[in-house]
């Protein structure tokens, strides 16, 4: 089983300290949420869970962390200035801003101009239903800034972004990266952090924000073996998600086709989750969980000072240098074609959550919610319960219990409720193990350790309980 909607998680992540409405205090703020405790816990595992996987344990990968705010000249020679924009039109009656690609035009019109469309097909404001809406027009979605004090809003000099993506820092840190690790290609740079986009029609709760943060990979290779790296990319990422619990029958490989491509793309293929169970027709079930895209040598060559056009003019007369690598081993200089596997955190936390849902009822015939997380994802490993709140022997040992494990893994000690509603708690965050400490464990130094997703029970010596709780944890 998984969420039943968006809506089912919403909701338990607002009750449980996952994800509340930011600024909620002042009436909130469209398409902003802050991370609670416990979704600050599982967005640090879910990044540490994709840099393990794609920095530590490979061989030809290094980690960067460049900066939020670059130079402008990235953004203009990246093509971002230009074309890094959505199609809105306005409503005349109602005034809702909506993204021309994302109207309901009817089945079979796919083809064309995309206002001829809205036009000839009679396309309707999903808000009130007219017809009657403007031209399409571009709307570019970076945030804009002014760099320094004396900057008035509209000076040139001082305007800045920013970033709409992190993929473009990898890129002009390209050369200093491959020099001072002494890498050659192929290898890759990951990096994970903030980005932002002035969405047009942001929600759907952390699916589409205008601040969020991605996973990205830029792997270079020799052009000719661009192709076979990302069929490897692809299935790598697709795997990664199984393995830390997605369930298959909720992910699906999406070819983009040629009218969707970006401007820098020979091929991207997007790994979709199925963020929308409710929905009548199947295909809208869909959407992006993230992309892995062959963004050929377009981004090295953009930022390099070399490329000329036919009359012999540099393409970027602003750069002072040239991106391209001499493989020595070939003897040849080219600008590698690059792999990108772009991953959003936050739409894989929330596909992280709605897979770990499901339901159980017990013996008393209430239904529990459990959060079936992957172990290295749950937020806390281990929760230490006293049977008995008002017994200080069995209080004082869970508290050195959980004094014990916390150095090896996130433990928390509870003692705010009856054991049945201890246990009920931490099956709706994710806990995979309870370690209850009851009367008897006063007298055979062992406690009980259950587990949430069979309910089971098995007693244990304390001794034992730090290995036993790591062999489970990894082995699970
Ligand atoms: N460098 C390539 C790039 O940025 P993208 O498909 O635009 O590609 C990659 O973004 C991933 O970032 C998406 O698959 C999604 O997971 C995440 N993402 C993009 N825009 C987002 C938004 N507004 N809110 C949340 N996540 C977003």
């Amino acid at each position: 089983m998984s969420a039943p909607n968006i809506e089912t998680i919403v909701s338990l992540a607002k009750r449980r300290g996952f994800v509340f409405p930011s600024s909620e205090i002042y009436g909130g703020l469209g398409s902003a949420w802050d991370y609670g405790p416990l979704g600050v816990e599982l967005c640090n595992n879910v990044k540490r869970a994709w840099w393990r996987w794609m920095v530590y344990e490979r061989d030809d990968m290094e980690g960067l962390d460049s900066s939020i705010i670059l130079n402008r000249s990235v953004w203009k020679y990246s093509g971002h200035e230009e074309t890094f924009s959505d199609p809105l039109v306005d409503c005349r009656e109602c005034n809702a801003r909506l993204r021309a690609d994302k109207l309901d035009i009817p089945p079979g019109a796919e083809d064309g101009d995309i206002g001829a469309l809205i036009r000839d097909k009679g396309v309707k404001c999903p808000n009130c239903g007219s017809t009657n809406l403007t031209e399409p027009r571009p709307f570019n979605l970076m945030f804009r800034t002014q760099l320094g004090a004396a900057s008035t809003e509209d000076d040139p000099a001082a305007l800045a972004y920013l970033r709409p993506e992190t993929a473009q820092g990898i890129f002009i840190n390209f050369h200093l990266v491959q020099q001072t690790m002494r890498r050659k290609v192929p290898f890759g740079i990951a990096q994970i952090g903030k980005s932002f986009r002035n969405e047009v029609t942001p929600g759907n709760f952390i699916f589409r924000t205008r601040e969020f943060e991605q996973m990205e990979m830029e792997y270079f290779v020799r052009p000719g073996e661009d192709e076979q790296a990302h069929q490897e990319w692809i299935d790598h990422c697709f795997n990664w998600y199984t393995s830390l619990g997605l369930s298959r029958d909720n992910l699906r490989l999406y070819e983009q086709p040629r009218e969707e491509l970006a401007h820098y793309a020979k091929r991207t293929v997007d790994i979709h989750y199925r963020f929308f169970p409710e929905r009548a027709e199947e295909e809208k079930h869909w959407d992006e969980l993230m992309g892995i895209a062959n963004r050929t040598d377009f981004d090295l060559k953009a930022h390099s000072k070399n490329p000329v056009d036919a009359e012999g003019k540099r393409l970027n007369p602003d750069s002072t240098e040239d991106l391209s690598y001499f493989d020595e081993a070939r003897k040849e200089r080219y600008y590698p074609y690059v792999i990108e596997p772009a991953a959003g955190v936050n739409r894989s936390v929330l596909a992280f959550l709605m897979d770990a849902y499901s339901e159980r009822t017990n013996d008393k015939g209430e239904t529990r919610v459990i959060l079936k997380l992957h172990p290295e994802l749950a937020p806390i490993k281990v929760a230490v319960l006293p049977l008995a709140k008002n017994k200080p022997e069995i209080v004082g040992m869970a508290r050195a219990i959980k004094r014990s494990l916390q150095p090896v893994v996130r433990a928390v000690y509870d003692d705010t409720g009856g054991i049945g509603k201890l246990y009920a708690r931490q099956d709706e965050i994710g806990t995979p193990f309870c370690v209850t400490v009851d009367h008897q464990s006063l007298e055979d130094e062992a406690v009980t350790v259950r587990d949430r997703d069979t309910w089971e029970q098995e007693r244990i010596k304390v001794a034992d309980l730090q290995q036993h709780l790591q062999t489970r944890l990894l082995g699970k």
